[in-house]
């Protein structure tokens, strides 16, 4: 399917972005651990999370979809039944995490601490995707698990149980490993400890101490002593991540006003928001309330004048998802950005450092390819074209939001991907550039 974007003459409107697809996967996972039943309101409506839904129900756990509607613009809610530690059975088939890497870590540190044989996979992008980095701490923990490469690829095969804590030095600050290692730690012997090399999404820690569990955090280290979690509901915040595409939108196009409402602010993932602020942008945020141990606020973002940053450090782990949108950002800035000590972003759901630069370049930006980064030249000049998204979610919203103040007509080839985290994108898109159907967006099949 390929979606055309016309350059909008306006952007504006209210939007609601879908709930956060990290707390969504751990509401479920988590409660379906728990003895008793939980509701959550507002799950992501992105198919990774239908990923994590599948594999619980082949799992055996009893999850109803509450929703009124099935209109996928309309919040859902869950109810999960948990049947508690020692409810999960055998599944009878491979479980498939499709293209969610946050599914098949923290479904693997889970099962690691089953007594039982599982295997799970995922598509072409997630199986080349990096699985060493959760499979040798939890082969320490004492579970069996191979896969291919010399076990560092998917498909994976795990017998668990027995498992007795580790205390491990991450690698990459990487919030997946983190909580496949504390979800396993919940079935272990003795107290897991995590030292970690900066700080990555806190959503486990917070929703375990919500749960009962002992989770200390200690600077950079995280420590946890097992016990069987009580159920909570969970009101989920909408996606920062999701909002980050409006945010630019507005704040590059000349004539902007957008307001999303109900977007979590955790301050583990309030890097995008930091930077773009430091690039001038005129947001403000409004309405800040707590909801669920999260705090939560909307957001205005309108037309901005916009000046060049360098992000690096550990404010990657704070803005990993919202890189390939922050270089649309500073292709508009007065100057050059430069983002540094961002590897990690080859190892996404695309190589996001080649994918970006490479599609972005065909829009007329001026962008120069690091081995840990990018150097993007700012001064705006984007004329549309035709790119593809590399069956990468986040690559194809991206290049959307290029292409509303890109000159002329742009095309992106392979855009359903966006479904992935957020299937009401393209109408979102064309609600805010007011054009409707026959000039917002066009599909093809
Ligand atoms: C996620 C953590 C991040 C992020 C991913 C979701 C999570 O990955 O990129 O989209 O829900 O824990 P890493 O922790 O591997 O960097």
């Amino acid at each position: 399917m390929k979606t055309m974007v016309q350059s909008a003459r306006r952007l504006e409107g209210t939007i609601v972005v879908p709930g956060d697809k990290s707390i969504s996967h751990r509401a479920a996972i988590f409660n379906a651990l728990a003895k008793g039943d939980a509701r959550v309101y507002n799950f992501s409506s992105g198919q990774d999370c239908d990923s994590t839904l599948r594999c619980l129900g082949q799992l055996g756990v009893s999850i109803e979809e509450r929703s009124a509607s099935s209109d996928k613009n309309d919040p859902r809610e869950l109810l999960i039944h948990g049947g508690g530690p020692q409810a999960l059975k055998e599944p009878k088939t491979i479980l498939n995490a499709g293209n969610s890497g946050t599914t098949i870590r923290l479904m693997s540190g889970m099962l690691a601490g089953q007594p039982f044989y599982s295997q799970i996979t995922g598509d072409r992008s997630l199986r080349s995707r990096p699985m060493g980095r959760i499979v040798e701490p939890l082969t320490r923990m004492g579970a069996r698990i191979k896969g291919r490469k010399n076990n560092t690829l998917a498909p994976l095969s795990i017998s668990g149980g027995n498992l007795q804590a580790i205390e491990h030095t991450l690698p990459v600050a990487s919030a997946q490993v983190k909580s496949a290692l504390l979800l396993a730690g919940l079935f272990a012997k003795g107290i897991t400890i995590i030292h970690q090399p900066a700080t990555s999404r806190d959503h486990t820690e917070l929703m375990f101490r919500a749960m009962g569990i002992n989770v200390e955090s200690d600077g950079l280290t995280v420590s946890l002593t097992p016990k069987p979690l009580v159920p909570i509901d969970v009101e989920v915040p909408g996606d920062i991540s999701s909002a980050a595409f409006w945010l630019v939108a507005a704040i590059i196009h000349p004539n902007s006003s957008i307001k999303i409402v109900g977007v979590g602010l955790n301050p583990t993932r309030t890097g995008i928001l930091d930077a773009l602020l430091a690039m001038g942008a005129n947001i403000v945020v409004e309405n800040v309330r707590a909801s669920g141990g999260e705090t939560i606020a909307d957001l205005v973002a309108q037309s901005s004048h916009l000046s060049a940053i360098k992000v690096d450090g550990a404010m990657i782990p704070r803005l990993i998802d919202e890189i390939p949108i922050l270089a649309v950002a500073a292709l508009f800035a007065r100057g050059t950005t430069e983002v540094r000590d961002a590897a990690e972003l080859r190892l996404k759901e695309s190589d996001r450092i080649k994918t970006t630069a490479q599609e972005l370049r065909r829009l007329g930006g001026q962008i120069d390819e690091l081995a840990d980064g990018m150097r993007i030249y700012g001064g705006g000049g984007l004329y549309g074209n035709s790119c593809h998204s590399h069956g990468d979610h986040r690559l194809a919203m991206t290049l959307a939001i290029a292409g509303l103040v890109a000159k002329g007509q742009t095309t992106v080839e392979s855009a359903q991907v966006a479904s992935v985290s957020y299937p009401s994108f393209w109408k979102t898109l064309q609600h805010i550039s007011g054009q409707g159907k026959a000039f917002g967006t066009k599909t093809q099949t």
